[in-house]
């Protein structure tokens, strides 16, 4: 941990919500929130009691709030029972069955609308064939999908029948995908022959395929099959099913399987400090309300909005704002399959001009690129019908977000910058777009019942705009129950004892004059590329694997689109390139292997070759000089303990 964190950031604008938008909003005014603050303040559990009352329908209502007994393995609601899927669909089929649920727009802008009536017969049906597979309660099912309507019917019927998905993005590469199905020891797969992206046909199945026969899957039963694009695709006759030949003549309903609240409704698999990705481990019950209350507070919902969250489902924002919690709340809500960039950069824009979107949530990587790519087309469009702007996963640069409320919300949007993680569930820090004022850059305040502070290496709160650790002092219902298989690496890494109990985010920050958080980064050795998590670890150990390579370090460095680019320093086992010629095809070489072994999105940037790594006496790489080599900086730390200095000068020079 770095023993001083200083902010550089100096930003002074400050935009307060329209009165217009403070008058119709859920949480209106300052005075509003601070009351549900006081409230949580005073009786905490019985705050969070009142919120999952008000929002679940309990098949059997819990008694026990909050257990603390077993801390850091906090318990929520623990002896009431529910089932996620009735209360995203049965519970609307009384009140809005013709209600649209979800809008689905494909690559090829083919739109497909499909009723809270229709998903929930769908779901049934599904469920129905998940179970004449013999999966049941507790299995693990691991998705590999595009985004489509049929990945929102898979979650949610494993979700009905009680099966924990483990839903993998579909960028991940065939190693990542067998890691994944293996540590999870999946029983079933589901996958689509291919997905449409960009114009591009690009195949799924074989990587299912690859995945499956690397071993360590022997669990999995059956594989079935989404037919997407038609393309030829392998069969294996021993478990492989088509989607529409297992659902064919099931019935459309499927009574819930009613779990107990902490009764794990998915794994999510994200990189942490070391080698191997972890399963992040969710309740029912808890997560729930926290993609509930979120959805109400933040994003300010009402049954009339548009609701349009572009985050793929392979990520947390896809769970929580995409698959839960918009169907919770009754929404109805936008899906796309393609890219923002095809076939130009105002797709975006046509999209909430043709599905009068109100709410738009994306990533500040996905703006940045917008702007680059065309920076005046949104005034192309008709975007009138938006009322609340959102972004999330990595720090959102002042510029950008200037851009957002200007050109897209016309400086009549709201932006709520919202600060959480896989391990939350749910939105954390983020403005009450009705209730606060808003800072360019600055995730505002925590969530009334969300105590988040800032902490210093002893665990102790530090006040006056000193940065340090943001940790969240009190156990919160959505919060990761703990990492799949892996109890000892989930107290350790979330709950260090120095932290008094405190969870510990893994980011730094500082608060401003008013109580404002901005996020300063990770402190452990994790990437934000694109908004992604990426583990310098995971990079490295792929490197590793390469016959080429003795030794490499990732690190990071700032990119103007994709927040952070990854910087590899690397050693050969033959000697150094010495020519241009031959290190770009080493690099591309390389580039190419992490590609493969881990997925496209953790290709290396920047390749540089050195004869050794500079390392302290004791043989540890010292990462901060290779931080600073990679940012083009003058080294002006103490480099008095570094074994071999010259090393520096060879690492200070791409070959080009
Ligand atoms: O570093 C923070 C950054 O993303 C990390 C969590 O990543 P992940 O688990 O992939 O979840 C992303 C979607 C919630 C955090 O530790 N991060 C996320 N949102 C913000 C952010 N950094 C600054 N501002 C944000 N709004």
């Amino acid at each position: 941990m770095p023993t001083s964190i200083k902010s550089v950031l100096q930003e002074t604008r400050v935009f307060q919500p329209a009165n217009a938008f403070v008058e119709q909003a859920n949480i209106s005014g300052m005075a509003a929130y601070q009351a549900l603050c006081s409230e949580a303040a005073q009786n905490y559990e019985e705050y969070w009691a009142r919120l999952a009352r008000e929002h679940i329908v309990w098949h059997k209502p819990f008694n026990t709030v909050l257990d603390e007994s077993r801390a850091p393995f906090y318990e929520w609601f623990a002896d009431g029972e529910l089932n996620v899927s009735y209360n995203c669909l049965d519970k609307h089929l009384a009140t809005q069955p013709e209600k649209t649920a979800l809008i689905f727009e494909a690559d090829d802008s083919q739109v497909i609308k499909i009723s809270y009536r229709e998903l929930h017969a769908r779901v049934c049906q599904f469920a129905n064939a998940l179970k004449s597979r013999n999966i049941q309660k507790g299995d693990r099912v691991v998705i590999y999908m595009p985004m489509s309507i049929e990945v929102v019917i898979a979650m949610q019927a494993c979700a009905r029948i009680g099966a924990i998905h483990s839903v993998v993005f579909g960028g991940f590469s065939s190693r990542s995908l067998n890691e994944r199905i293996e540590n999870a020891q999946a029983c079933a797969v589901i996958t689509a022959d291919a997905q449409f992206r960009g114009g591009k046909m690009m195949p799924l199945k074989p990587a299912v395929d690859e995945a499956l026969s690397m071993g360590g899957c022997d669990a999995v039963h059956s594989v079935i099959v989404y037919k997407r694009a038609g393309n030829d695709v392998q069969w294996n006759a021993k478990h492989d099913l088509w989607w529409h030949d297992l659902i064919d003549g099931l019935p459309c309903t499927c009574e819930p399987e009613w779990v107990g609240a902490e009764h794990p409704l998915f794994i999510l698999y994200t990189s942490g400090s070391t080698g191997k990705p972890k399963g992040v481990q969710h309740s029912s019950g808890g997560y729930l309300l926290g993609t509930m209350v979120s959805m109400q507070w933040v994003f300010d919902y009402k049954p009339t909005d548009i609701f349009w969250c572009t985050a793929d489902v392979g990520w947390v924002t896809g769970h929580s704002y995409v698959a839960y919690g918009p169907l919770a709340m009754g929404a109805t809500q936008v899906i796309f399959e393609g890219v923002p960039t095809w076939p130009d950069a105002g797709r975006f824009w046509k999209m909430i001009q043709d599905h009068q979107v109100t709410t738009f949530y994306t990533a500040p990587t996905a703006i940045r690129s917008l702007i680059k790519l065309g920076g005046e087309l949104p005034k192309q469009y008709n975007l009138s019908s938006l009322r609340l702007l959102g972004s999330v996963g990595e720090p959102i640069n002042p510029d950008a977000w200037m851009w957002y409320y200007t050109v897209v919300g016309q400086s009549r949007c709201p932006i709520v910058d919202t600060w959480w993680q896989t391990e939350t569930g749910c939105h954390m820090i983020a403005p009450l777009p009705g209730a606060m004022a808003t800072k360019p850059g600055s995730c505002t305040l925590p969530l009334p019942g969300i105590m988040a502070a800032i902490v210093n290496e002893a665990g102790d709160e530090v006040h006056d705009q000193h940065g340090g650790f943001l940790v969240i002092k009190r156990s919160f219902p959505s919060q990761i129950r703990t990492i799949w298989g892996n109890d000892e690496r989930y107290r350790k890494g979330y709950f260090p004892e120095e932290m008094k109990g405190a969870y510990l985010a893994g980011d730094s920050a500082h608060r401003d004059e008013d109580g404002y958080f901005w996020i300063l980064g990770r402190i452990d050795d994790v990437l934000k590329v694109s908004g992604h998590r990426l583990g310098t670890m995971e990079i490295e150990s792929a490197l590793a694997s390469n016959s080429l390579v003795a030794e490499a370090a990732v690190v990071g460095k700032p990119h103007e689109i994709k927040g952070e680019a990854i910087v590899v320093f690397v050693v050969l086992k033959g000697s150094r390139p010495k020519d241009a010629a031959t290190a770009k095809q080493i690099s591309e070489i390389l580039r190419e292997w992490v590609s493969k072994e881990l997925g496209p999105i953790a290709k290396p940037d920047e390749i540089r070759f050195g004869d050794n790594l500079p390392k302290t006496r004791s043989g540890k790489i010292m990462r901060r000089l290779l931080r600073a080599l990679a940012k083009g900086e003058e080294i002006t730390q103490d480099i008095s303990t570094l074994e071999n200095p010259a090393i520096l000068e060879q690492l200070k020079h791409v070959i080009q």
